[in-house]
């Protein structure tokens, strides 16, 4: 953190940005991001924490974007190569060859699982999922995906219809044909799913948005299998979980599962500038498929030079600090403080689980995980419930947290806990009446119930 304090403006100044907001963007996210208390107007940004514009109060950052920001918060190195790209190149011209493609790919295939050597490069990580979904049904000629239930893949066309929550997608139907879904961690569901049909299985290796779920090493093994078996192209999201997040650089390395198919975004981007990849092996069946087809999938961005560039620098720095040793060590220390946690606050904790610093607290009802946002933000940390399973708290910290740092978050959660207890008084006896505790899971209602006791709260 900078010994120097933040800049800061005037309440008029942030008042009149959240009105503009308002008018221009959207009312409905303030009101969405005041409940869990996130409708913070972001400022400086450096080390493990931002710095809120109005009071300058500092946030330690336990979401990191979802894990888009395992590089840091504005990194110098990274920054340093954009800025000297910018004296010789801009976006390239579409769809034309050009050396910092070239070179990107030649650094993501030697750093990529087993035998995965061939790139496309791509826009954002929706349009990646489109493009890998597009590449699986393409090479086989069949049409049928399995997904997961509870699975996030983004908000696009495809990607939106392999997401495993029905919330995303209710107000769109119909979605395209041909999705399946599966209980994620079940290989007798996928068995019997499978057939001459399916053209590929998507999965997170671990679940973000759905709650934290790590697959076990037997379920991506037998996932594996049953590809090899049926000649189903086997596609790992690694969006969210890849360059260093999980305590290895992918988080297949942990099971040496490697898939056919793999798709990176945010982190590759370095926080800076917005780049997505689909890996995929260079197996007749999907080589000859691109390679009759070079026009199957391209965007204006997907491969623009200075986002090649930036993505270079990602994983030159990532390679060098060996991130993923840190996020490691110290996802131990914090799961272990976690875990304690849990076992002292058993009447309000479920679970905890997750592999390096992806990390889900998964509460006893859905209504907690807003909750603990707000209670989280009090006491000066920045962390989201899951988008598909709101009663888990997802803590993606900053990969260089140290010993110091990881203790000064479990206190922060110690005290965020007693908090919601606090609140829990009063929630507690009300959420044992069902007709109250599904009124409270319902996120609409909490979220006017959170809005109004924001209004009141001591520490606004
Ligand atoms: C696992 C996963 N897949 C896909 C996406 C979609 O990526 P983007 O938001 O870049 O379109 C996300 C983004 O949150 C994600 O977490």
């Amino acid at each position: 953190m900078n010994a120097a304090s933040p800049e800061t403006i005037s309440k008029r100044d942030r008042d009149q940005i959240f009105e503009m907001f308002g008018k221009h963007i959207s009312k409905g996210q303030i009101r969405y991001l005041s409940a869990g208390h996130l409708d913070i107007l972001e400022g400086e940004r450096n080390g493990i924490r931002f710095h809120e514009s109005r009071s300058g109060r500092a946030f330690i950052d336990g979401f990191s974007s979802a894990g888009c920001f395992n590089v840091g918060r504005c990194n110098r190195q990274i920054i340093q190569a954009l800025e000297t790209a910018l004296d010789d190149y801009d976006m390239g011209t579409y769809g034309m060859l050009s050396a910092p493609k070239i070179e990107l790919a030649k650094k993501l295939v030697a750093v990529a699982p087993g035998d995965l050597n061939r790139v496309l490069l791509c826009g954002t990580g929706a349009d990646a999922i489109e493009g890998a979904l597009k590449l699986a049904r393409g090479a086989t000629g069949r049409n049928e995906i399995i997904s997961m239930t509870k699975a996030y893949h983004g908000h696009s066309g495809m990607s939106l219809s392999a997401n495993g929550k029905d919330y995303y997608k209710e107000l769109f139907q119909p979605l395209m044909p041909g999705f399946r879904f599966a209980p994620f961690g079940d290989l007798a569901a996928i068995g019997q799913m499978v057939s001459q049909h399916t053209a590929g299985i998507i999965l997170e290796p671990i679940q973000g948005e759905g709650g934290i779920h790590v697959a076990a090493d037997n379920y991506l093994n037998g996932l594996r299998e049953i590809c090899d078996q049926y000649g189903i192209m086997l596609i790992f999201d690694e969006i969210q979980t890849g360059f260093g997040r999980t305590g290895k650089l992918w988080a297949s390395d942990h099971s040496r599962v490697v898939p056919d198919i793999m798709v990176l975004a945010k982190s590759f981007g370095g926080g800076l500038y917005p780049n997505a990849a689909i890996l995929y092996r260079d197996s007749s069946v999907l080589t000859n498929f691109v390679d009759q087809n070079p026009e199957f999938h391209t965007s204006l961005g997907g491969g623009s030079d200075l986002g090649c560039i930036v993505s270079s620098s990602v994983i030159d720095y990532i390679v060098e600090n060996k991130i993923w040793e840190n996020v490691a060590k110290m996802g131990e220390r914090f799961l272990g403080g976690l875990r304690r946690l849990r076992d002292e606050n058993s009447d309000i904790i479920w679970e905890v689980r997750g592999r390096g610093m992806m990390v889900g607290v998964e509460y006893k009802q859905e209504f907690m995980g807003i909750l603990m946002a707000d209670c989280l933000a009090s006491n000066g940390m920045f962390a989201a419930y899951s988008g598909n399973a709101p009663q888990v708290m997802r803590f993606q910290l900053p990969t260089a947290a140290t010993e110091q740092d990881i203790d000064e978050i479990l206190t922060i959660i110690r005290k965020a806990i007693r908090l919601m207890k606090l609140y829990l008084i009063a929630l507690g006896p009300l959420s044992k009446i069902p007709f109250i505790r599904d009124m409270l899971n319902k996120g609409n209602i909490l979220i006017t119930f959170n809005v109004w006791l924001r209004k009141f709260a001591f520490w606004n």
